[in-house]
């Protein structure tokens, strides 16, 4: 599956960029530099990067997209016009399978309702050549862990854990759609050069101390922003010390402190799991470029000179952490929970445990939480919380079976659900969570905000290792140490836990019988692509229409929105989520966060052509209906928050011409301007006071549209006077070239036939 040209490729070329990148850099390089350096884009000029500041094009070797994601991103990328994606990329259906019964049973009902999106997904993976793992072949990144993460190499997936591959040594990126659709059709992708945050581990894992365990650990430490902006770069003996897939589990959780991604050089154990997933010859080539896959040894020895901020952690020192509730860096270790649980007032009881996910399901983890599954049985316990497994591939899933782990779960009452999210996404049906009763649940996932799980706000949700989430389910108390504290058995005898034990790696080696993986066509040219034409969840986009080359005229205002003005204002989450294959039927949440500055709701402005108030996608209807173009007004960093593709396209399919803001969030105003929009910035701000709720706009000089050119708008108000405005704008050459040709894609696809 894997695609050995490819590796060889990056090999092959690797030694000779990081020798050009440090004669410019002129000094030793760290792990995360020689990656993001030697995967430069081609037009993009070699140069000592500024960390945290500079702009820099970047050539990833693959792209992976969960279901959920791949959906836009693919319906984009069909209008692109290529044949094949220029990057070896992977559809992963993980997301939509709900778990309610067990797995076999879940995986069913997930394929009846899904079958149009499953349908779509293959089709298109079939035609442009991308892998496709079908519903029940495994969770995303577990897929990837085990069949295309390779050290020294550079990845983008449309999930925020695509992070978890730093585990092999990769800079691997989660990132929006619209950023997939680029690599994919061969453009550049552009990422602000990453600072570097160095973490030394020394030292060695003891007792009940678990990989997660440094990364709840590193969590409360950064918080959930002390990671934003920069690459979280692992070394020193312990970090030797770990598992690849501990170094997984890491890595994955980087995304709860926020940081691009995570990362720890190849070594030993990497090679190890390269070799017991079937890649020797991978294992033989990074050897070969051994040194260009680690920092360079004068970064170790003064490791304060080479990143933005060092950290230290004695992993002999660590102990079990159980982080939560409501938040992945709230960081209480196991010796300290039955103070700080008394002292918050969260429950004690513990009702579920529940394991696997992307975070943790390896077959270490497996083997090490069976270690204490199988005790309960030996020493005569009965558990006392609900337990439950979600295998993160079915390789692992059939392994596990195999070595008797899974049966050994079942004797706890353990259930095994589907190899997917599940509970992970919230997508769990657990009986009586619509009551909302306050309760406690533990489990190996990474997040664990409010409603995550089963949707009950009152659910205190706490995260920690596989092997802890088996002891306190064992216990059913969240105040439970195992290292100190001894349960009553059915006999009334006092009985202690033995340190979980387990193998990193199967001893008999993986094995699966199927793994869900479908080849795509070698020629796609004849595949048709399978979307109805009644489906309320896909929808084929047409491409948007080109510039007509005239000023914009007669525009009216749809709304003036007033402060804070997310991505989630602009194209709200939660229900709308299911119709992010459509756009039409998604664009009815569009700006419905967003407050009218005229009377402080949302949802809620005036249309100019009847007088009357109704909601912003009605109104926005009504408008293209009759052929009038409008304008969003915008108040500061208008769209920060994610980096969804809806926020950019549905404007831009209900007819809104401009987004006049007074400041972008960049990665918003880069959406707007592949989705071929006007998003200009006032160069006055308070001009933005100027704008009344019955104006028109005219542009006086659209026609001369140019880099660094202010453009000039008359806002023309109901009692005739004018106001004229210049407004700024940060299109260069390229980008004038999408506004022109109605969007990024449309000039790929031009450029393509
Ligand atoms: Fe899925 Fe949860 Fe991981 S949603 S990709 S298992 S973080």
């Amino acid at each position: 599956m894997f695609d050995l040209d490819l590796i060889k490729k990056v090999y092959s070329e690797l030694p000779e960029r990081v020798k050009k990148a440090k004669n410019v850099l002129n000094k030793p390089m760290t792990y995360a530099e020689k990656i993001l350096y030697s995967h430069l884009f081609a037009a993009q000029e070699l140069a000592a990067f500024n960390r945290g500041a500079d702009y820099v094009d970047f050539a990833p070797d693959r792209v992976a997209m969960q279901d959920a994601t791949a959906q836009m991103a693919l319906l984009q990328f069909i209008n692109s016009g290529k044949k094949t994606t220029a990057v070896p990329s992977t559809v992963h259906c993980d997301h939509l399978i709900q778990a309610q019964v067990e797995g076999k049973t879940d995986l069913g009902v997930a394929k009846d309702i899904n079958k149009e999106v499953y349908d779509f997904l293959e089709s298109v993976s079939n035609k442009y050549g991308i892998g496709f793992w079908k519903p029940g072949a495994g969770i995303i990144h577990q897929v990837v862990l085990e069949n295309y993460a390779f050290p020294g190499g550079m990845m983008i997936g449309t999930d925020s854990h695509t992070v978890n591959a730093g585990g092999l040594g990769m800079v691997a990126i989660g990132v929006g759609g619209a950023d997939a659709v680029d690599v994919m059709a061969g453009m550049a992708w552009e990422l602000k050069m990453p600072k570097l945050i160095g973490i030394k581990l020394t030292g060695k894992l003891t007792g009940w101390a678990a990989p997660k365990d440094v990364i709840l650990k590193v969590a409360g430490i950064l918080t959930v922003k002390g990671g934003t902006g920069a690459i979280i770069e692992y070394f020193g003996e312990g970090a030797k010390s770990l598992s690849a897939t501990g170094k997984g589990t890491i890595c994955n959780m980087g995304a709860e402190v926020g940081a691009t991604t995570s990362i720890f050089a190849y070594d030993e154990s990497i090679e190890r799991y390269l070799k017991a997933t079937g890649r020797a010859q991978v294992a033989e080539l990074a050897n070969g470029v051994k040194a260009d896959l680690d920092a360079d040894a004068e970064v170790y020895e003064n490791p304060e000179l080479y990143y933005d901020e060092v950290i230290e952690i004695n992993l002999s020192d660590l102990e079990p952490h159980v982080n939560g509730p409501f938040t992945p860096d709230r960081a209480t270790p196991i010796s300290r929970m039955k103070e700080v649980a008394v002292e918050n007032g969260w429950p004690l009881e513990v009702s579920v445990g529940l394991i696997g996910s992307c975070t943790n399901s390896s077959y270490e983890d497996i083997s090490r939480a069976a270690s204490i599954a199988k005790q309960a049985e030996e020493k005569g316990l009965i558990t006392k919380a609900e337990y439950s497994i979600t295998p993160g591939s079915e390789q692992v899933r059939y392994t596990i079976e195999r070595d008797g782990f899974i049966e050994t779960f079942e004797k706890i009452g353990g259930k095994v659900f589907a190899n997917a999210c599940g509970p992970c996404i919230g997508q769990w049906a657990r009986p009586g969570a619509e009551k909302g009763e306050k309760n406690t649940i533990v489990h190996s996932f990474n997040r664990n905000f409010s409603k995550r799980a089963d949707g009950n706000p009152n659910t205190h949700a706490f995260v920690t290792s596989p092997e802890m989430v088996t002891a306190l389910a064992i216990a059913g108390r969240l105040d439970f140490n195992p290292a100190t504290d001894t349960l009553t058995n059915k006999n009334g005898e006092e009985v202690k836990l033995d340190l979980p034990v387990g193998d990193e790696l199967p001893t008999k080696g993986f094995e699966v019988e199927d793994a869900g993986f479908q080849a795509p066509a070698a020629d796609g040219s004849g595949v048709e692509i399978s979307v109805s034409e009644e489906s309320k969840r896909l929808q084929l986009l047409y491409p948007f229409a080109a510039w007509d080359g005239q000023n914009i005229t007669g525009a009216k205002l749809l709304i003036k929105a007033l402060g804070k003005c997310t991505t989630d204002h602009i194209s709200m989450a939660g229900p709308w989520l299911r119709f992010r294959g459509h756009l039409d039927n998604i664009s009815n949440n569009m700006l419905i966060g967003a407050v009218n500055a005229f009377n402080s709701e949302t949802n809620k402005v005036k249309n100019q052509l009847t007088g009357t108030y109704d909601a912003v996608p009605a109104v926005q209807r009504e408008y293209k209906a009759a052929g009038i173009p409008t304008v969003v007004i915008g108040d500061q960093n208008y769209g920060e928050g994610s980096s969804r593709e809806h926020a950019a396209m549905e404007p831009r399919h209900l007819g809104v011409k401009a987004v006049i803001v007074k400041s972008f969030a960049r990665i918003h105003e880069t959406n707007l301007k592949k989705q071929g929009m006007l998003g200009l910035t006032f160069a006055n701000e308070n001009d933005y006071d100027l704008i009344q709720e019955d104006d028109t706009f005219n542009f006086v000089d659209l026609v001369e549209f140019a880099p660094g050119k202010q453009l000039t708008l008359e806002v023309v108000h109901t009692d005739g006077s004018k106001d004229t405005i210049k407004l700024n704008h940060t299109y260069n050459e390229q980008q004038i070239d999408w506004f022109k040709a109605g969007s990024a894609l449309n000039l790929i696809r031009e450029q393509n036939v």
